[in-house]
């Protein structure tokens, strides 16, 4: 497609993307980064699927998406246009630093290489499936639009989820033990509530994840830090704390990836079992385990103890969808039905249901092996890239599973925030260790290395351009 300002659309019938996708894609950039001007009118679909030998419907189809997110008009008669748009999401030509670096929708910023531990693999998200099932639940009589659902989340869903982890995960409960929430902070603030009358502190995993933080420090409670080392957090360091709730990654350490051996866990249990300690076990993304068999839970060695077990169904499925759930002791369980008998659910009943089903119906398993198998080849890639390009003078720290590894850099002249700036300036993105850590730390500059969000072939391009700039 050529019009003002000679803009170039192609697509690429070979690629897995669907057309429709790439025409939408291409046309939103265009518009963005201003060489769509305001105004100016779109070829009719008619023309357009001609020139990319396409059909109407693909036109028709990523036109509609522009329509509906608001980057196009339509005028009677007339067609299409390019709508004004807020300037704050309208990158001006003169201002974009680099080629690397486009402006997109949410005033934020992507990168063409995004390391960032969160990116999860585009277009991955089961949509044809979950459609299907989401109008079947729509059309099922049972659901009623006048009435709030169940507090704790649907039985049919916390049926599945209990199945789910007593078979893969090791965890032992009931589902009337089963909340489901909106993700992790969700949690997490019930969680603080529900403690807050008995206890004053978090002990917190140093470095470790940065919502547990925020979410109880907000509620009023003071943190303690506890070092990780190889095996994990530092029982007895724990226990020096004061502290009588701890926070903890035991399957997958938060950044560092090592996994609590069995002895440690039972260090940790007999902490809790001797203080009368509460364990929040985060278990975030056993499943995304490359070698060998994931590791049992720690609420499976004690299920009758203190420890609220939480799972998220943000990396494997969707973050978008906000759905995790958390395991309470019964002890608790008394408690929460007592504090919260007035709350509702924070999850949409209609995807609560969806979830059910894609999950009775076997869809769950067959994605969860799906996602496993792609994450595997990226991280293979990762881990093929760094050695190939750094070589001796880097070290991964944590491997074998999740979504990100830790790279320590021994022999660079810059320090991390130098590394990270530079990074950015050409349009790659890696996440400082700082920022998982509560105090300041000395020592080797160290980053999150996310895999999830880019193909092995840009995998291996961007470990090739960063180690140009971080040396
Ligand atoms: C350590 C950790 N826990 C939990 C989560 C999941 O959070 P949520 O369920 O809110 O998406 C993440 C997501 O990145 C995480 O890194």
């Amino acid at each position: 497609m050529k019009n003002a300002g000679e803009n170039v659309l192609i697509v690429d019938k070979v690629e897995r993307k669907p057309l429709h996708v790439q025409i939408y894609e291409q046309l939103k950039k265009q518009i963005l980064s201003g060489k769509l001007l305001p105004q100016t009118k779109l070829p009719s679909i008619r023309e357009l699927s001609i020139e990319l030998s396409v059909s109407r419907n693909t036109v028709e189809y990523a036109y509609q998406q522009l329509y509906t997110e608001g980057y196009i008009y339509s005028k009677p008669k007339s067609g299409y246009f390019v709508a004004v748009l807020d300037s704050d999401f309208v990158a001006h030509p003169a201002n974009v630093t680099s080629l690397a670096i486009e402006q997109v929708a949410e005033g934020g910023v992507t990168y063409q290489y995004d390391f960032h531990p969160a990116s999860l693999a585009p277009d991955s998200f089961p949509s044809k499936i979950w459609r299907s099932l989401y109008i079947d639940c729509l059309k099922e009589q049972s659901i009623q639009f006048n009435v709030y659902s169940n507090r704790q989340g649907e039985h049919s869903l916390r049926r599945e989820i209990q199945l789910y982890l007593e078979r893969s995960r090791g965890v032992f409960c009931d589902p009337a033990q089963i909340v489901i929430g909106s993700g992790l902070q969700d949690s997490l603030t019930l969680i603080a509530q529900l403690l807050r009358d008995e206890h004053t502190m978090l002990a917190v995993e140093e470095p470790g994840y940065w919502i547990p933080r925020s979410v109880f420090s907000n509620n009023g409670f003071e943190l303690r830090t506890v070092s990780v080392h190889e095996n994990g957090l530092a029982v007895e360091a724990l226990k020096h704390t004061g502290s009588t709730v701890v926070y903890v990654t035991p399957s997958h350490q938060f950044p560092l990836g090592y996994v609590m051996p069995a002895e440690n866990r039972m260090n940790l249990i007999n902490w809790s079992k001797m203080v009368g300690g509460v364990i929040i076990e985060d278990d975030y993304d056993s499943e995304l385990r490359y070698h060998g068999k994931p590791i049992p839970a720690l609420q499976g060695l004690h299920p009758g103890g203190n420890i609220i077990y939480i799972g998220t169904f943000s990396k494997v499925l969707s973050p978008t969808l906000r759905i995790n759930y958390m395991v309470l002791p019964h002890r608790l369980l008394r408690k929460y039905n007592q504090l919260f008998s007035d709350y509702a659910c924070t999850v949409p009943l209609l995807d609560q249901r969806t979830l059910a089903r894609f999950m009775e119906q076997g869809y769950w398993e067959r994605h969860l092996r799906k996602m496993r198998n792609i994450y595997k080849k990226r991280y293979e890639a990762i881990i093929q890239a760094v050695d190939r390009h750094f070589g001796s003078s880097a070290q991964i720290v944590g491997q074998g599973a999740g979504l990100h590894i830790v790279l320590t850099l021994r022999d660079t002249r810059f320090t991390e925030n130098e590394i990270v700036r530079r990074a950015q300036e050409k349009g790659i993105r890696l996440l400082s260790l700082a920022d998982a850590y509560l105090q300041h730390r000395a020592g080797y500059p160290q980053f999150m290395m996310g895999f999830g969000g880019m193909q092995p072939a840009d995998i291996e391009r961007g470990v090739a351009q960063l180690y140009r700039y971080c040396l």
